[in-house]
């Protein structure tokens, strides 16, 4: 199928990317590279062998969305684009809500006048909110309690919607939990701009040598070691659940959601200690307070991706870990050198 990934250039989208034009698919690229590298294309090729087409420009501008869709034949969209910072959402909400719900408005509408229907959407765990006790499963209420997550629940709301008004749409809800790692060559990986909110890259930072040293937030949870317990997944089989849920709404209309995780959840500590492992030496990191907006523990209950699309998290926390320093200690500048 030809297949448009928007936000592709990032680092769930060009992991998708690779295993797409594995599958022999011919992929589309839609990337304002506000927060990611052209490079990580150039790779993607590299890795595969094959080539990609990339158009630099904003969801936003429907006129040109309508236009890749139409001049390319567009058969699916993979919908990345979107920022995704808890942190920054409670400070900048207007630019998500803009960027996230507007961009995925235009996308729909450019979508619905080229007559492409079928789209896979980036959400996430963190629509379950505070509310939900793992592991979370589909049909439990969501309740996101940050500006970004509420963009994820309202653009899941509208394509629910846009689903139930037009049966000839097919739409695929992801819910990731904690991606981590990178495509075993060490060749694409995690890029953050700026000092990385999240655990993994900020580890492998410090490993690499850019960081003094990682504050733990909080040891004090009601946890096995006290810190906060997620589901990591590895972002190569992230990308795989991507491309069956795409290939399940060939013959599949409606509106499907599915959680994407292992089933387990690693605390910080652990995954600390899986990282030093893969490193071959201790990892500079002391205990701080909490970060507030932190919930306890969290993981998926994924069974509706494996009973639907036959899809199973295949990596340890370990690969995700070795994968990830690869990637880290190859590039140590990620794709700016
Ligand atoms: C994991 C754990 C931190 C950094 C977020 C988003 C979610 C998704 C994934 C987009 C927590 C602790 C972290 C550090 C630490 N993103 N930590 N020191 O918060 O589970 O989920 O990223 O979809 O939507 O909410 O991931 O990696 O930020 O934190 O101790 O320097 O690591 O407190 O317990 P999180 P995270």
């Amino acid at each position: 199928m030809d297949v448009l990934l928007t936000g592709g250039a990032g680092y769930i989208g060009s992991h998708t990317a690779v295993v797409l034009l594995e599958a022999g698919h011919r992929v589309v690229v839609l990337d304002d590279l506000s927060n990611a590298s052209q490079e990580s294309l150039r790779r993607v090729e590299e890795i595969t062998g094959r080539s990609l087409t990339f158009v630099r420009g904003d969801m936003l501008d429907q006129a040109l969305v309508e236009r890749v869709l139409r001049e390319h034949g567009i058969d699916a969209v993979i919908h990345f684009a979107g920022k995704k910072a808890v942190g920054e959402s409670t400070r900048v909400p207007l630019d998500y809500y803009s960027v996230n719900v507007a961009g995925t408005l235009s996308l729909l509408r450019a979508m619905q006048a080229t007559d492409v229907r079928t789209i896979v959407f980036s959400s996430s765990a963190t629509v379950y909110g505070e509310l939900a006790v793992a592991p979370y499963l589909e049909k439990m209420p969501r309740d996101a309690f940050n500006p970004y997550g509420r963009t994820k629940e309202h653009i899941e709301d509208i394509l629910t919607d846009v689903g139930a008004a037009d049966d000839r749409w097919r739409i695929a809800l992801l819910r990731y939990f904690n991606p981590v790692g990178a495509h075993p060559s060490g060749r694409i990986g995690e890029d953050p701009q700026g000092i990385p909110n999240n655990l993994v890259p900020f580890i492998a930072q410090v490993a690499v040598g850019r960081r003094e040293k990682l504050v733990v937030f909080g040891d004090d949870y009601d946890t096995p070691d006290g810190t906060c317990v997620r589901d990591y997944l590895h972002v190569m089989d992230l990308a795989d659940g991507h491309v069956r849920a795409m290939d399940y709404l060939a013959d599949h209309g409606g509106v499907h959601i599915w959680n994407l995780g292992t089933g387990r959840g690693h605390s910080v500590l652990e995954v600390l200690h899986s990282f030093e492992k893969a490193v071959g030496r201790p990892i500079p990191h002391e205990v701080g307070p909490r970060r507030p907006g932190d919930i306890a523990a969290f993981w998926a209950d994924a069974s509706q991706a494996l009973t639907d699309l036959g899809w199973v998290a295949t990596k340890s926390l370990d690969e995700m870990t070795a994968d990830h320093w690869r990637w880290q200690q190859q590039n140590p500048d990620g794709f700016a050198a």
